[in-house]
């Protein structure tokens, strides 16, 4: 039985692009997946705070801080769980959200997530991942500057079979449409290949 993880960020619950492509993209999970279990972290609904101190210490630190790591480790334990996963998000100012990127900074964690003996290894191992981005302008770069990030983060926790949605020029009504579409066609052909 499958089991997606799927994370939200932009602060738009209603009217925004990348969560409705989300949307459309668990609609045809669900297909493929009747017995599936869907784990919902929405960031802006549920914000998860910023690392501080206390915490990062707890993460270096050979005895054990309950009290410090105990959101790093359910959301830890979330990713785990999960063998495949879907991230949603918008830019905002050139890059990821606040929100999404204070995630990150609880779930890439030495000793859990990634490994640093020697070499640095990803520990996570064997998962699919699904990044669905909207940004309102055109893309003028050749990779998308939020896709290359991601890609990053999950790498680094040994994620590395990832395909992306990306919508572009959101404000630009004329053309939203048929990217949305054509998005919408990839997915459907993501799960029929
Ligand atoms: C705070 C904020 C910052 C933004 N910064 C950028 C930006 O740097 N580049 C860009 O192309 N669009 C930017 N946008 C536009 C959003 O990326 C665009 O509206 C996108 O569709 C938002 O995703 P959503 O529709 O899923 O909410 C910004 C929007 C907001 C609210």
């Amino acid at each position: 039985m499958n089991t997606l993880l799927r994370i939200d960020s932009s602060v738009r619950t209603q009217n925004s692009f990348s969560r409705a492509l989300g949307d459309y993209f668990i609609q045809q999970w669900k297909e493929k997946n009747p017995e599936g279990v869907i784990i919902e972290r929405d960031l802006t609904l549920k914000p998860v705070p910023h690392i501080n101190e206390q915490t990062v210490n707890a993460f270096f630190s050979e005895i054990p801080d309950v009290e410090s790591t105990c959101l790093s480790d359910e959301l830890i334990n979330e990713i785990y769980q999960a063998n495949e996963i879907l991230i949603t998000s918008p830019m905002y100012n050139f890059g990821i959200p606040s929100s999404l990127k204070a995630y990150f900074d609880l779930v890439v964690r030495t000793k859990k997530t990634f490994s640093e003996n020697i070499t640095r290894k990803g520990l996570l191992e064997n998962k699919k991942a699904y990044v669905i981005s909207s940004m309102g302008g055109i893309l003028q770069e050749k990779r998308n500057p939020l896709e290359i990030h991601i890609t990053q983060l999950l790498n680094h926790m040994g994620v590395t079979d990832i395909s992306y949605f990306p919508l572009d020029g959101t404000v630009i009504e004329t053309r939203i449409a048929e990217l949305v579409n054509f998005q919408q066609a990839e997915i459907v052909k993501q799960f029929n290949e």
